[in-house]
């Protein structure tokens, strides 16, 4: 069996983990036979258990999400999310400077899956700064009736280019990274009727801008 096989099966809507685990099982039988065959067999099952996993990456992170709706503060929402990210913040001995609104915003969301989206945003701005350096502001205001969130980091920035395409699935400019973070984190704030831009400066830093409408 080879890679392209895999694939097929795949895209065939099979139980493609379980098909290429009893090819695995097949395969250590034939091994005493063959070394060889089961060398290539193992190969082809983990990069096949890869594609399978990147393309459930590509589909969690486009596709159209069920929203359990219900109004919270979106102060609260922000420092759920620095908890979430509170190793990271630590190793990288990020400072974080806050200034919410006082008079607080409630704005209604889905509170497990927007607190991804900023838990995206915050690892990124994470992964841009240099160590022991990093100062993180995350400032929230009304505007209207909507609620405008701003997560600024004092990385490395953007290029236009990078500019350009951030949002696209698979786009990385990291040696580990999926390039799926941002794609999410749009689809996650798209699905809320909110709206999500960038600016950004090289080398100084970036800014991404989150609009959610509020609840009164
Ligand atoms: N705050 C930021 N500062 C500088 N570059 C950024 C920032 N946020 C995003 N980027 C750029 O946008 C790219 C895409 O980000 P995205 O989160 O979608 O993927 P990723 O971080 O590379 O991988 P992953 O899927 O693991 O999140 C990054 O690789 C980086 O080049
Ligand atoms: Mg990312």
């Amino acid at each position: 069996m080879n890679l392209k096989n895999e694939i097929a099966i795949f895209l065939a809507g099979t139980d493609f983990n379980q098909r290429c685990l009893c090819t695995f099982r097949n395969s250590m039988s034939q091994c005493i036979l063959n070394q060889r065959l089961q060398n290539q067999t193992w190969n082809c099952c983990l990069n096949s258990i890869r594609i399978n996993q990147l393309v459930s990456d590509l589909l969690n992170a486009t596709k159209v999400i069920e929203l359990n709706i219900r109004p919270i503060s979106i102060n609260k929402i922000l420092d759920d999310t620095l908890e979430m990210a509170a190793d990271r913040l630590d190793l990288s001995q990020v400072k974080v400077e806050k200034n919410y609104a006082t008079d607080v915003c409630h704005v209604a969301v889905d509170e497990e899956k927007i607190k991804i989206a900023f838990l995206n945003i915050i690892v990124n701005a994470i992964e841009a700064m240099e160590k022991s350096k990093g100062i993180l502001s995350l400032r929230t205001k009304k505007s209207g009736d909507s609620c405008i969130i701003e997560i600024e980091d004092n990385g490395n920035g953007m290029d236009d280019d990078t500019l350009q395409k951030l949002f696209e699935p698979y786009f990385t400019s990291k040696p580990n990274g999926n390039g799926l973070g941002l794609t999410n984190c749009q689809n996650i704030i798209l699905s809320h009727r909110g709206n999500i831009t960038v600016k950004s400066t090289l080398r100084k830093g970036t800014s991404f801008i989150v609009t959610l409408k509020m609840v009164d």
